[in-house]
């Protein structure tokens, strides 16, 4: 697919070219094709991009470009926007609830092969859509960690205890039985993927037959301000480390479906500063848009920068609250946030490392919506060294 994103080179050019009134989100496809680089490589294993965090056509297009060729959907609509997208690519449908009917198509028109279920009743689903031969089912364990900002077991997986049984069903099924677990997003410790490899440990010690998948789900972290993480090498060699000890087949292979360290660093957002009152900055963007993801109580705040007359703008700063431009009392972004203490009315904010978890979640809520996407090419988004 050819980028045909209005182009800029710099944030700069796009506010003198543009003077924008509505948010405007702009995708750096170079740092989409330094993390897909940096992961694929690093990885030992497959890795699976996770559809959700951001099925922008030009971020799909760029990872699949740089490497990533497999992909984490959660719906046939991801299925298709994938397909659409991205050379030959191989969709995995990793959720236990799907559409009625949505399986069967994902196979018969996409050729998923790849599917999930966390509880005896699914493989049921499964066997009324799917052709169970030359399909591989996994069973998702479930497994939290402190480390990790999001849960992502609180409603998804079974009990390690159950994997057993649900693993003999998928084999007496006819597909192939696989292992999956997710331990969370933005995991802020590689011990978690430790201590859950340590629980695959146990389980397949006792598993009459050896599995070929193991999937070690997303939640690779990144660093926000004020939310430092380690290195990805260290996860990818813990990671690496204790697999070693598991009773696998011999053509084994890891699986990995990081979203937030694919996506994050390939887009900004650049919003205008509507109202000042003092200390309460209110901008055209907020909790109901591209900032939606900061409800989670994960990390409060992304890298930010100023411009003012289409130029970058310092000074010396003061914290400020960051409020949306909704109806809503509760439209405000956490935590106090450290601006040059002149800013005004006019003066435009471009928040970097926004790529997961924003255009996916936002809504239209009081008509407050944009679609202005742009690329930037040649320089670099605002990073978490900002601030
Ligand atoms: C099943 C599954 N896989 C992968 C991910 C991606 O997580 P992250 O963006 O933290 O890598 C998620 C996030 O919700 C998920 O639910």
């Amino acid at each position: 697919m050819i980028n045909v994103l209005p182009t800029f080179q710099r944030t700069e050019d796009l506010l003198q070219l543009m003077s924008p009134s509505e948010p405007v989100y702009c995708i750096y496809p170079d740092a989409a094709v330094a993390s897909a680089r940096n992961i694929v490589c690093g990885f030992n294993g497959r890795v699976l991009y996770a559809v959700k965090a951001n099925d922008h056509p030009v971020i799909l297009n760029t990872l699949s470009d740089s490497g990533v060729k497999h992909f984490d959907c959660a719906s046939l609509s991801e299925i298709a926007v994938v397909h659409a997208n991205c050379d030959d690519p191989r969709c995995y449908f990793m959720t236990p609830v799907r559409l009625r009917g949505a399986a069967k198509e994902a196979q018969s028109k996409f050729g998923v092969k790849h599917f999930l279920i966390d509880h005896r009743s699914g493989i049921e689903q499964l066997y009324e859509e799917i052709t169970m031969k030359g399909s591989v089912v996994f069973a998702r364990m479930a497994v939290a960690h402190d480390s990790a900002m999001i849960n992502l077991s609180n409603r998804f997986g079974a009990p390690p205890d159950d994997i057993p049984e649900l693993l003999q069903i998928i084999q007496d099924s006819g597909a192939e039985p696989a292992l999956a677990f997710n331990v969370g997003s933005g995991v802020t410790s590689p011990s978690a993927y430790i201590h859950a490899i340590d629980i695959v440990k146990q389980i397949l010690d006792g598993v009459p037959f050896r599995i070929r998948l193991l999937d070690i789900g997303g939640g690779f972290p990144r660093p926000y301000p004020g939310f430092d993480v380690p290195n990805l090498e260290l996860y990818f060699d813990g990671i690496s480390d204790a697999v070693r000890t598991l009773r696998l087949a011999k053509n084994a292979e890891v699986l990995c479906e990081p979203g937030r360290a694919l996506a994050g660093p390939s887009m900004s957002a650049i919003v205008e500063v509507r109202l000042r009152k003092e200390g309460r900055i209110y901008l055209n963007d907020g909790m109901y848009g591209i900032f939606w993801e900061l409800r989670f109580k994960g990390h409060e705040r992304f890298p930010v920068r100023v411009f003012r007359d289409g130029k970058p703008h310092t000074g010396a700063t003061r914290p400020f609250r960051l409020f949306g431009p909704t109806c809503d009392g509760s439209d405000e972004l956490p935590g106090d946030v450290e601006l040059p203490a002149d800013i005004s009315v006019g003066d435009y904010l471009e928040f970097g490392d926004i790529g997961a978890y924003s255009l996916t979640g936002r809504t239209n809520f009081n008509g407050f919506h944009s679609d202005r996407i742009v690329s930037i090419i040649g320089s670099r988004p605002p990073s978490s060294l900002c601030n």
